[in-house]
């Protein structure tokens, strides 16, 4: 596959003096849902805003569907949608007339057979004669949405699209996302809500502190990071680990009744059977047991502070 975005040597010195971006590389291909992930304040709107060429970077070069954004910026700006994390409207518009306005911006013709879908796709058909400003917070974002795919493009930027979101429009969202990637549309956004990078993306990237640490398919960063968990409900509470189990990776819980096993998914051999056995000589019985992978969220978490 193609890459629709590539970055390469991207810095990003504020005027603060602040490097926000360090020597990022980055290839988006083309089609797929690209989630990057990241706490607050790593640099996932700088990267964004340098790639749309809200951000001028320091150092480096950014192309978009073959144009480079230093020197082709509105043929490259042409094929990018972008919805900001800030809500941003024009508050004395219709909200028809908003979105119609925003592809005129682009240089498309006018359409309003395409705004009208847009607006019915985005539950917004109803406030088309509304104006922006009298709309909630929700309907608002809506109409930030519409506008960035107003001019039908073919890259998305979503920075943040659920912060502060009710769970409708959360819904909503993800669906026309999901609707989005099926008819072609390249997808980036960024979250620090892991379980929706689970959910959605096909690869993650993790950036922190201005530095770009992994970038992977979701399943491969999955089993690779991932470890499993056994936990083993016992019969009657230990007071303490059986010196015949310690230097392994077993842990009691605090209050004695339950032993929690942990191994490596990738691993030929799980010692699940010699940890069965080995217990079984030791007289401990279980009346449950329950497995767990690690999510995400684990790996994300370990990631970010390892390295950090
Ligand atoms: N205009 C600016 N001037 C100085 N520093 C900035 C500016 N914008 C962002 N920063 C800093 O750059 C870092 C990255 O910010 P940002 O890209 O917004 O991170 P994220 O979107 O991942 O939360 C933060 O430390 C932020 O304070
Ligand atoms: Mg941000």
């Amino acid at each position: 596959m193609s890459s629709i975005i590539s970055v390469r040597g991207l810095n990003k010195t504020y005027a603060s003096g602040f490097e926000a971006l360090k020597n990022v590389d980055l290839d988006i291909r083309r089609g797929e849902l690209f989630a990057l992930l990241g706490p607050n304040g790593a640099g996932k709107t700088t990267l964004i805003g340098a790639i749309c060429g809200i951000v001028i970077p320091t150092r480096g070069t950014i192309h978009a569907d073959g144009h480079d954004i230093a020197t082709d910026f509105r043929a490259a700006r042409a094929k990018i949608g972008l919805v900001p994390q800030e809500l941003a409207t024009d508050a004395f518009e219709t909200v028809r007339a908003t979105v119609s306005f925003s592809r005129g911006l682009f240089g498309k013709a006018a359409s309003p057979a395409y705004i009208e879908k847009l607006l019915r796709d985005l539950s917004l058909w109803d406030k088309k004669d509304a104006k922006v400003m009298t709309l909630s917070g929700g309907m608002k974002r809506r109409v930030m949405i519409a506008k960035a795919l107003s001019h039908e493009p073919t890259i998305l930027f979503l920075d943040e699209p659920t912060a502060g979101v009710d769970v409708e429009l959360r819904r909503d969202m993800w669906q026309m996302v999901r609707k989005l990637r099926e008819s072609g549309v390249t997808i980036i956004l960024t979250t620090h809500y892991i379980e929706e990078a689970e959910e959605m993306a096909d690869r993650i990237g993790v950036i922190s502190k201005g530095r770009i640490l992994l970038v992977e398919d979701k399943a491969t960063l999955m089993a690779r990071l991932g470890k499993k968990q056994l936990t083993l409900n016992l019969q009657a509470p230990l007071a303490q680990l059986p010196t015949e189990l310690s230097g392994q990776p077993v842990e009691l819980s605090a209050d004695g009744t339950a032993l929690t096993y942990t191994f490596d998914s990738q691993g030929e051999q799980t010692g699940i059977g010699t940890l069965l056995r080995r217990l079984n000589e030791l007289g401990i019985d279980f009346k449950s047991l329950q497995s767990s992978e690690s999510s995400l969220e684990d790996i994300f978490v370990s990631l970010v502070r390892e390295r950090a």
